[in-house]
């Protein structure tokens, strides 16, 4: 079995400014420089991106967008294309993130051209997907996961190996209630299962799932410890160096 090697990003979301962006990056690098087990990034929101770029460059932590436009360029205002962001050095671009969703109307069908735009050009694109609490109780869960990650995924080529997926369910995102492990893991082995049967068992266990809704240092290695799960994407506690780096180092 292929081991997957851990990816525990930072979703910055609409917070700080050039300064404290570039002071937080610094103080992230500071704590977190000398982790060997897993990936590391932050996810600024664009405009801070130069500025964290300028201080993580030449160090292992990497660093991407909260969102791409699926167009190339053109006439789309207030868009921001992959070039754009692969010329500002960025590795990952957040895909199809359930406030993007919600407040953006983005659909599957979008989420599957940004992925689509992400592989072109070279992006690792970190496709979220999740279900809202009344899908949860109606019991539609798996359902939801199965055709957001069907669409999100269709007619890749070989890069779909480095598609990362992040599962959030939407009631814990920024609420405080984190899935149990054992329900993050019953949706990542789901969500392996669907890649499968897509892509056949090769791709299924090279992909990465992530796990993202109130993740905390307290919370993160039980839920890191489950077989499908293979990082974390983290809101709100990726925005002090100590908390961050506490999930960063889950295994201490
Ligand atoms: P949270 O956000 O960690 O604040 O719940 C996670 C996310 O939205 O990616």
């Amino acid at each position: 079995m292929t081991k997957r090697r851990p990816l525990i990003a930072g979703n910055w979301k609409m917070h700080l400014d050039v300064a404290s962006a570039a002071a937080l990056a610094r103080e992230v690098a500071n704590k977190v420089s000398r982790a060997r087990h897993c990936d590391i990034a932050v996810m600024p929101p664009h405009p801070l991106i130069p500025a964290v770029a300028r201080v993580l460059d030449g160090s292992p932590i990497g660093y991407g967008a909260q969102d791409i436009s699926a167009e190339e360029e053109g006439a789309f205002t207030g868009e921001v294309s992959a070039r754009m962001l692969l010329s500002l050095g960025c590795t990952y671009a957040i895909v199809g993130h359930s406030e993007r969703r919600e407040y953006h109307l983005e659909s599957d069908v979008l989420v599957h051209a940004k992925t689509v735009m992400a592989l072109k050009a070279g992006l690792i694109p970190v496709v979220c997907v999740g279900e809202k609490l009344a899908e949860r109780k109606a019991e539609k869960t798996l359902h939801r996961i199965r055709t957001q990650v069907e669409t999100a995924l269709k007619g890749l080529d070989d890069s779909v190996g480095r598609v990362v997926l992040a599962y959030e369910p939407i009631w814990a995102i920024g609420t405080g209630l984190t899935a149990t492990p054992a329900q993050a893991e019953e949706v990542h082995e789901f969500i392996r299962g669907v890649v499968d049967s897509m892509y056949g068992a090769q791709v299924a266990e090279k992909i990465r799932i992530l796990y993202g809704g109130s993740v905390k240092p307290d919370n993160a290695s039980a839920l890191m410890s489950e077989k499908d799960v293979d990082g974390a994407l983290v809101g709100g506690a990726s925005l002090t160096a100590e908390s961050f780096a506490g999930i960063v180092n889950y295994g201490d």
